[in-house]
């Protein structure tokens, strides 16, 4: 499962991509306003950084405003997922920008069914929220395994993000359903590599290795 990081937190990027941990980045207009900064220049700095597909959200509402707003984002870099919302304008956009042989980002998908149109619109990336799903006393996870199930039996070649990521246990349960990628903010991928018996294994050698009066340096 690849791992995108869900902010528009440059230093976080950094951060995690050092580690080889980022294949790519999703924004929303929310991880822009959260970040403070102008949406070319932030996202023209996490593109230099990453090599991997960077995902930078339109905000218009019809079809031409999103596809005009999609080929403007796009000469930002190389590397530009054009996100569009699941609607039926952001289909029609989807069609206009995948054609033109752009990356795109469907997102807000909430239903299978969503997810299916927008394979058949061509999209890069079909983005279906889990945590929001959680919200509302639903599954996200069984989202997750519709969608799985419905494009391997037809063979679609758009990727799963699994997003709206808040959880550890979400990373797990969408790495074993096989979403292709997982989008989550940087604290929920710190927070994978914490155990509570790491922690006490490694405080109980410790306190060992000071018994011996060792130095290895
Ligand atoms: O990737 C979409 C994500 O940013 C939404 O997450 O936590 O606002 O539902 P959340």
């Amino acid at each position: 499962m690849k791992f995108f990081v869900d902010t528009a937190d440059v230093d976080a990027i950094r951060e995690l991509n050092s580690l080889g941990m980022v294949d790519g980045v999703t924004t929303n207009p929310s991880l822009i306003m959260k970040s403070g900064r102008d949406i070319k220049e932030v996202t023209k700095e996490i593109c230099d950084m990453i090599d991997g597909p960077v995902s930078a959200e339109t905000v218009a509402l019809d079809a031409e405003g999103m596809v005009a707003e999609g080929r403007e984002l796009a000469k930002i870099a190389q590397n530009i997922t054009i996100k569009v919302p699941l609607t039926w304008d952001g289909l029609k956009a989807c069609k206009v920008l995948s054609d033109e042989g752009r990356m795109v980002n469907v997102t807000l998908c909430f239903s299978a069914n969503q997810a299916l149109l927008a394979a058949k619109a061509g999209a890069t990336f079909i983005s279906p929220f889990i945590g929001r799903l959680d919200d509302i006393n639903l599954d996200g996870m069984d989202l997750i395994a519709d969608i799985r199930q419905i494009y391997d039996n037809y063979s679609f070649k758009t990727e799963i993000l699994a997003a709206s990521i808040r959880t550890v246990n979400h990373m797990t349960d969408a790495a074993k359903i096989g979403a292709d990628v997982a989008t989550a903010p940087p604290n929920v991928i710190k927070a994978m590599a914490n155990h509570p018996l790491t922690d006490k294994g490694l405080d109980g050698f410790m306190k060992d290795w000071a018994k011996t009066g060792q130095k290895i340096l």
